[in-house]
C-alpha cells in the first residue's frame, strides 16, 4: 500500500511536471526549438498546429479555461492543463496570406498562457491581430545584427523612466546576431504591440503584446545555433515569462518512469525485441529495473549483423542483468533472401521474416500481455507531423504490422526522449559506452550493403572487409571534431573543450564518424596478384558525419587510414581485389547505397 502510494505520488509528479507546448506549423527547424527548452531541464512536447493537447471538459481537475466555436458553430469549452506553462508557435514553410495555410484561433491561449511567435508564428499573430504581413523584395536568409529596442522598464525617483531591454533579452548584449529565414516582412506591429528589436533591413523583428500574459514575437529563430543569444532568449522565455522550474532531469526521468512502469505493468510478463541499438538496449535495462525476470528479451541473429556482433552483444545485455534468449534464425533469412534482387523486396523479406522468428519465439513466452518499444521522440513527432507522416521517412524505418499480429498491449518508455536524451538516460542506467556510442546500424544489416542478391559467399567477405574497416577506425587517433552521436561530443561539450581542442587531444575516429560501414558492389574487375590475373569484388567504404541521419556530409578521412585499410582488405579479404571511397554527400547520394 505504501509502494503504490509513492508510485502514485511520482507518477503524478511527471504529469504535473512543468511544460511547454510547441505547436508545430511544418518548420523544418521545430524539433530544434525542442531540443533547446529540453536542454534548460524542462520538459515540451511538440504537437501538430491544429492538436493542442487540450483537456475536455469531463477529463479536467483544474486548468485555464476558454471557450471558442468549433467547426460546426456550437461553442465547445477548451481547457489549458494546469501544468502547461507557456505555448511556442514555429516556423512553417507556409505564408500567412497562403489560402490553405495552417490557422489556429489565437483567442484560445491569448491572456491565459504566455505565448511565443517563432517566424510564421510571430507573423500568423501579426496578420490576425490587426497588423500588417507582406511578401519581402528578397527572401531574408542569414546572420542578421540585432538591436535590442530601449523601454521605459519603471519610473525612478527622478521621475524618468529607466531604459533597458525588455526582459526577455535579460542578459543580452544590445547588438547580437541573429539568424533569418523568411520570405514575408511584418510591415505593420498588431494592435497594442510594443517594438523590442529591429536588424537594420528588418524593423519588426521582435515585438510584445502587454496582456495578462504577455505574447512575445521574434521574426528571427532564436533556437539555431547561429542565433548567437538565441538559446538565452528561450531561457528568458521559459524560465522567467513562463516560470518553469527546469527540474526534468534524466535522474528524474528515470525515477518517475520506472514507477509508471511498475504500475503499468504490474505483475504482467513483457516481451521485447532487443536489436544491438541504443534505442532497444535502454528500453530494455529501465523496464527491467521497473519489472525485473518479468521483462523476456528475443534477441535474434539474422545473420546480416557485423561480423561475431551477435555472439559479442548478447554477452554484453547477459552482462547488463537482462533476461534475454538470443535466437538463431540466419539460416531462414538467407532463404528469404534467396534470388532477390531489388532493395525494397529484400528489406519486406528480411523484415517479414523477422516478424515470423519473433512471433513464434514470442509464443513460448507465457501470460505476455505486453509488448515494449524502444520508440523515440522523433518517431512519433514524424508520425503526427503537420503535412502528415513525413516524407522523408521510409516506411521500412520500423518493423510494421508486428503489434498487430501479436495482438499485446504496447509500452513504449523512451517515447518522450529525443536520441541524445535516450544515450544519457543509458549511461546513467549503467549501460557500458560501447553499446550507447555505438553507430547506428540499419534494421535489414548488412542485407541492404550487399547490392544484389544476398548469397552466403557475399556476406562472408563483407563481414571480414567491414570488420577489418570499423576494427582500424577505432584504433586511429585523430584531432577531427567528434560526431555528434556518442559520448564524446557530449564529455566535450561539457568540458567546453571542442572549440579549443588541442594538437594532442585526440580522439579515436570511430568516435568522430556518425555512421560507418563497407558496401559489396555487384561487379567483379581485374586485378593482377603476384604473377596471376585476378577477377574479384570491389568494397566500396563510407563515413559520414550527421545530425540525424536526414541529411549526411561525408567525412574527409586520413590519407594514411584509407591506405592501411585498403590494403589490410585486399591482402586479408579473399575475393575483393579493388577497394574504393564513397565521397558523396547525402542529399543528393543517401547513407546506404540500397
Ligand atoms: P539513408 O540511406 O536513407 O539512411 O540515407 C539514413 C539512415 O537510416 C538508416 N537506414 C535504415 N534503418 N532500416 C533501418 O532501420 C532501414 O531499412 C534503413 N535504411 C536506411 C541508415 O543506416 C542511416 O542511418
Amino acid at each position: 500500500m505504501f509502494f503504490l502510494a509513492v508510485s502514485l505520488k511520482k507518477i503524478f509528479k511527471i504529469l504535473t511536471m512543468d511544460k511547454i507546448i510547441i505547436l508545430d506549423f511544418g518548420s523544418q527547424v521545430t524539433q530544434v526549438i525542442g531540443r533547446r527548452v529540453r536542454e534548460l531541464n524542462v520538459y515540451c512536447e511538440i504537437h501538430p498546429f491544429n492538436k493542442f493537447p487540450f483537456l475536455t471538459p469531463d477529463s479536467s481537475c483544474c486548468g485555464t479555461k476558454g471557450s471558442c466555436k468549433s467547426g460546426n458553430g456550437k461553442s465547445v469549452e477548451k481547457i489549458i492543463p494546469a501544468d502547461v506553462k507557456g505555448v511556442i508557435l514555429s516556423g512553417s514553410p507556409f505564408s500567412v496570406r497562403d489560402k490553405n495555410a495552417p490557422q489556429i484561433d489565437l483567442s484560445d491561449f491569448f491572456g491565459k498562457i504566455p505565448v511565443l511567435g517563432i517566424c510564421y508564428g510571430a507573423q500568423y499573430i501579426a496578420y490576425n491581430c490587426g497588423g500588417n504581413v507582406e511578401a519581402s523584395q528578397t527572401r531574408e536568409y542569414g546572420r542578421a545584427e540585432l538591436t535590442i529596442a530601449k523601454i521605459a522598464k519603471s519610473k525612478g525617483k527622478s521621475g524618468k523612466g529607466n531604459n533597458s531591454g525588455d526582459s526577455i533579452f535579460n542578459g543580452i548584449p544590445q547588438k547580437s546576431f541573429v539568424w533569418m529565414s523568411h520570405g514575408d516582412s511584418i510591415t505593420k506591429l498588431p494592435k497594442g504591440a510594443e517594438l523590442i528589436a529591429s536588424t537594420s533591413t528588418v524593423k519588426n523583428a521582435a515585438y510584445k503584446i502587454n496582456n495578462t500574459f504577455p505574447v512575445y514575437a521574434f521574426q528571427f529563430h532564436p533556437e539555431v545555433f547561429h542565433s548567437q543569444y538565441g538559446g538565452k532568449m528561450l531561457e528568458n522565455f521559459v524560465m522567467g515569462t513562463c516560470g518553469c522550474k527546469g527540474d526534468w532531469t534524466t535522474k528524474s526521468f528515470i525515477k518517475s518512469t520506472v514507477a509508471e512502469l511498475k504500475n503499468k505493468i504490474g505483475d504482467d510478463h513483457v516481451i521485447l525485441g532487443l536489436s544491438g541499438g541504443v534505442d532497444s538496449s535502454v528500453a530494455a535495462v529501465l523496464i527491467n529495473k521497473a519489472i525485473g525476470k518479468n521483462l523476456h528479451c528475443i534477441f535474434v541473429d539474422n545473420g546480416l549483423l557485423r561480423k561475431d556482433e551477435f555472439e559479442e552483444v548478447l554477452k554484453q545485455y547477459k552482462g547488463m542483468g537482462l533476461n534475454v534468449i538470443g535466437v538463431d534464425a540466419s539460416e531462414k533469412f538467407m532463404a528469404a533472401l534467396k534470388g532477390v534482387t531489388d532493395p525494397e523486396k529484400k528489406r519486406k523479406a528480411i523484415g517479414g521474416t523477422f516478424i515470423e522468428v519473433f512471433d513464434s519465439e514470442a509464443q513460448k513466452i507465457k501470460n505476455a500481455k505486453w509488448l515494449a518499444q524502444g520508440t523515440i521522440y522523433p518517431d512519433v513527432i514524424e508520425s503526427s507531423s503537420v503535412n502528415g507522416p513525413s516524407a522523408k521517412i521510409k516506411s521500412h524505418h520500423n518493423v510494421g504490422g508486428l503489434p498487430e499480429k501479436m495482438n499485446l498491449k504496447i509500452v513504449e518508455p523512451l517515447r518522450s526522449l529525443f536520441k541524445d536524451e535516450v544515450r544519457r538516460t543509458g549511461r546513467a542506467l549503467g549501460i557500458k559506452r560501447e553499446v550507447i556510442s555505438r553507430h547506428p546500424f540499419p534494421g535489414p544489416g548488412l542485407g541492404i550493403r550487399v547490392l544484389g542478391e544476398v548469397t552466403k559467399e557475399k556476406l562472408q567477405i563483407l563481414k571480414e572487409a567491414d570488420a577489418i574497416y570499423i576494427g582500424e577506425m577505432r584504433k586511429y587517433k585523430t584531432t577531427l571534431p567528434p560526431a555528434s552521436n556518442g559520448f564524446v561530443a557530449e564529455e566535450m561539450a561539457k568540458e567546453k573543450a571542442v572549440g579549443n581542442r588541442k594538437k594532442d587531444c585526440t580522439i579515436s575516429l570511430y568516435d568522430a564518424v556518425w555512421q560507418a560501414g563497407t558496401i559489396l558492389l555487384p561487379v567483379k574487375s581485374v586485378g593482377v596478384m603476384g604473377d596471376e590475373r585476378t577477377y574479384e569484388y570491389t568494397i566500396a567504404l563510407r563515413a559520414v558525419v550527421s545530425n540525424d541521419g536526414m541529411t549526411a556530409d561525408w567525412v574527409h578521412l586520413p590519407y594514411d587510414f584509407l591506405a592501411k585499410v585498403s590494403n589490410e582488405i585486399i591482402n586479408k579479404v579473399k575475393g575483393v581485389n579493388r577497394v574504393c571511397y564513397d565521397i558523396s554527400s547525402k542529399p543528393p547520394a543517401t547513407i546506404e547505397w540500397e
